[in-house]
């Protein structure tokens, strides 16, 4: 019922995409099932290694036959603000409370265009970008036939994005999780925020080219006010975040599924750059020293040992909780029964409306 043009351009059922994201969250099973059960599993392939990337591409297209993403960040790095040192002293109030020492300055990740290039090796079928201008990927895409989604966050960045050789587009709105898709960060560090109801139709009637609405959106009446603004599909993230397949701890599931509307902040103390995350220990403390920061993505790389030791002990206090502002609509269940249920409510309400009860 809800078949677009976009399920053709990505050879896909129903226009749901999971979002890459970012952190461990999309495994080579999530990714699969969304696939599998009609929509476009993604990964998220940022700070992945290129072996690692490629073993979880060949994983997942061992587990289905359907088209799979490779999402990648392709982030100008942004200027570091006020002293280095408060940064630095909050940092290692983190470390110490869980023990471990400091960074020894990790193997650089591999870039987008790498990662882009390991993905299409190992059988991916769609490149999506997010945070910068996807010109350095596009040609890449092009010649293994792989649309380029570019994840958009401005009416300017879409039409820029387009103009690079996007195919389609995501229009990220200010309720979406994690990081703000804009391309240019402004001197103090923040970005404009557009929300996803004001953002989605004015990038439709800016560019000729599907886009999918992002942000906020967690089931079927998602589904059809994205519809209904002109978008093609949507792209989901938070609401994948609890589901069995996905790769984060319990207790990070349990601190999205409780959420209020109001417990999301946008913080920059994190990585450098602008997401949304549930506010807790970790981006209180870093905020406290903001506007004290080391840009992206130095802060990143400064973050980055506390918050992998909170994911790897499920500490909730000690991770970046990046979710969305629905973030408390998520349940647990599968990621099959999400797409499934989406697709059921979205078709109910569409019904219903044409009935004009
Ligand atoms: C935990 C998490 C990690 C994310 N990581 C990425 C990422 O690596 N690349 C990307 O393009 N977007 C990433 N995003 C943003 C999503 O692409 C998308 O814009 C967002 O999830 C949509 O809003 P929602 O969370 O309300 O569904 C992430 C989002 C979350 C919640």
């Amino acid at each position: 019922m809800h078949r677009t043009p976009l399920c053709d351009l990505l050879g896909i059922d129903v226009p749901i995409v999971l979002a890459g994201m970012a952190g461990g969250m999309t495994t080579p099973q999530l990714v699969a099932a969304v696939s599998e059960a009609g929509g476009l599993g993604t990964f998220g392939a940022a700070g992945m290694s290129v072996e690692g990337l490629q073993a979880a591409v060949k994983q997942a297209k061992s587990l289905t036959n359907k088209p799979i993403g490779v999402n990648v960040l392709l982030a100008d790095p942004t200027p570091p603000r006020g002293d280095a040192e408060p940064v630095e002293r909050a940092v290692e109030v983190l470390r110490d409370r869980l023990g471990v020492g400091r960074s020894e300055g990790s193997a650089a990740s591999p870039s987008g265009p790498e990662l882009v290039k390991a993905g299409l090796a190992a059988g991916a079928d769609v490149v999506a970008t997010g945070l910068g201008d996807p010109a350095p990927v596009v040609e890449m895409a092009r010649r293994h036939g792989a649309p380029m989604v570019a994840m958009v966050a401005t009416v300017a960045d879409a039409e820029q994005a387009i103009a690079s050789g996007a195919d389609a587009l995501v229009a990220q709105g200010g309720e979406a999780g994690g990081h703000r898709s804009n391309f240019t960060v402004q001197d103090d560090g923040t970005v404009p925020i557009v929300g996803t109801m004001a953002l989605v139709p004015q990038v439709v009637d800016a560019v000729d080219a599907p886009v999918i609405a992002a942000g906020g959106i967690m089931d079927g009446r998602g589904l059809v006010a994205a519809l209904a603004l002109g978008a093609q599909g949507v792209q989901v993230g938070t609401r994948f975040l609890t589901t069995s397949e996905s790769g984060i701890p319990d207790s990070y599931k349990r601190r999205v599924t409780e959420a209020r509307d109001t417990d999301t902040v946008i913080t920059t103390s994190v990585s450098g750059r602008p997401a949304r995350g549930i506010r807790n220990t970790l981006i209180e403390t870093m905020d406290a020293v903001e506007p004290s920061n080391l840009g992206y993505p130095r802060q990143q790389a400064a973050t980055g040992p506390v918050r992998s030791e909170g994911m790897k002990r499920g500490d909730d206090e000690l991770v970046a909780l990046w979710a969305g502002q629905a973030a408390g609509l998520a349940r647990s269940g599968s990621a099959a029964a999400v797409v499934a249920q989406i697709v059921a409510e979205a078709d109910r309400i569409v019904r219903r409306l044409g009935a004009g009860d």
